[in-house]
């Protein structure tokens, strides 16, 4: 009999979706699974009114998330396999998964553990990658795997189409955009993945510390989309600092910072974004070498080839 941990936080339900389709392959005989939903205190809320939307960017990029409530697992479970579902707030992890990979519960959940990632999120994923896997790291995990679903629609689309899902609830088609988020094509599709991990246990794979998911197209990495995210978070890393000068989370002495952090971000992604991305699609070449890096840093470890495919 195998353990496996699930550890997830989904505000509209999209990746509990996801993650109900990761499980379902896994529930058989020979595996015990422990869903753990976590729950932050206070609740953070869905969908978002605009000024706690932007009043969660400062901690969600210092990683220093409001913590969350106990988690349900009894003290003395030990798990084969975690896997870790999550979401990318302000090219981060989400608040609620860094408390939990920061919390004591956390650490000693993870300690010696192999550790799968599985992120949901609009398109940018790589920067906050990094920072779950320093998280992971320092838990004492060790990560074995990683997948990332994004939305399909063209980049203009879905600029439109998340924020007004999250403030709204409302993901539906807008002024002739596709609906927002991951479809259920995408969705369905990720049973791949547990199917891949229900083997893996029964041949003990995630004993050897190898990614169980290679050849399932993971991963697909866009080289120029990393290059502004990197862009874009050294920014926010200088902008959460200039607001947290102004006050805690909730503190209305932090809504002036915030305004001119929302005006900013509306200027650059209107303006310096698209600029960008034009500039590295004319210089592409010249940047070949640097993109070929990305793409097999960010690769690593489950891969973006299909070659076992057949699975989906
Ligand atoms: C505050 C906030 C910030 C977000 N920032 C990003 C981001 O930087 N990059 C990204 O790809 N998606 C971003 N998203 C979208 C989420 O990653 C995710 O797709 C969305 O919240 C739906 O997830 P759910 O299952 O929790 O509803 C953000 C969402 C929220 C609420």
């Amino acid at each position: 009999m195998k353990n496996v941990l699930i550890v997830s936080y989904s505000q509209s339900g999209q990746l509990a979706d996801i993650v109900a389709a990761l499980a379902r392959p896994l529930e058989t005989e020979e595996i015990r699974i422990h869903h753990e939903v976590l729950r932050p205190e206070p609740a953070f809320p869905f969908p978002w009114p605009f000024f706690a939307f932007l009043d969660a960017f400062p901690e969600s990029v210092r990683l220093d998330p409001r913590p969350n409530r106990p988690l349900s697992i009894p003290d003395d479970t030990a798990f084969d396999l975690v896997i870790l579902a999550w979401t990318v707030w302000y090219l981060s992890p989400s608040q609620p998964i860094t408390a939990f990979l920061q919390s004591a519960e956390g650490k000693r959940l993870l300690a010696g553990k192999p550790v799968v990632s599985l992120v949901a999120c609009r398109n940018m994923w790589c920067c906050a990658f990094d920072t779950l896997k320093t998280l992971v790291t320092q838990a004492g995990g060790q990560l074995v795997d990683h997948a990332a679903l994004i939305d399909e629609s063209p980049a203009f689309a879905s600029f439109i189409t998340t924020p007004r899902w999250m403030l709204t609830g409302r993901r539906d088609r807008f002024l002739g955009l596709p609906p927002a988020g991951i479809n259920t094509r995408q969705t369905k599709s990720v049973t791949r993945f547990g199917t891949a991990l229900a083997e893996a246990l029964a041949r003990d794979e995630e004993k050897c510390g190898q990614p169980m998911l290679s050849g399932l197209r993971a991963v697909s990495i866009t080289p120029h989309l990393v290059m502004s995210e990197r862009t874009g978070l050294r920014a926010f890393r200088v902008w959460s600092g200039i607001v947290r000068l102004c006050g805690r989370a909730g503190q209305w002495r932090r809504i002036p910072a915030l305004m001119l952090f929302a005006l900013y971000l509306i200027i650059i992604i209107l303006t310096v974004v698209p600029l960008h991305m034009a500039l590295q699609r004319l210089i592409a070449p010249l940047l070949a070498r640097r993109a070929a890096a990305i793409i097999r840093h960010y690769e690593q470890p489950s891969g973006a080839d299909g070659a076992r495919m057949a699975h989906e």
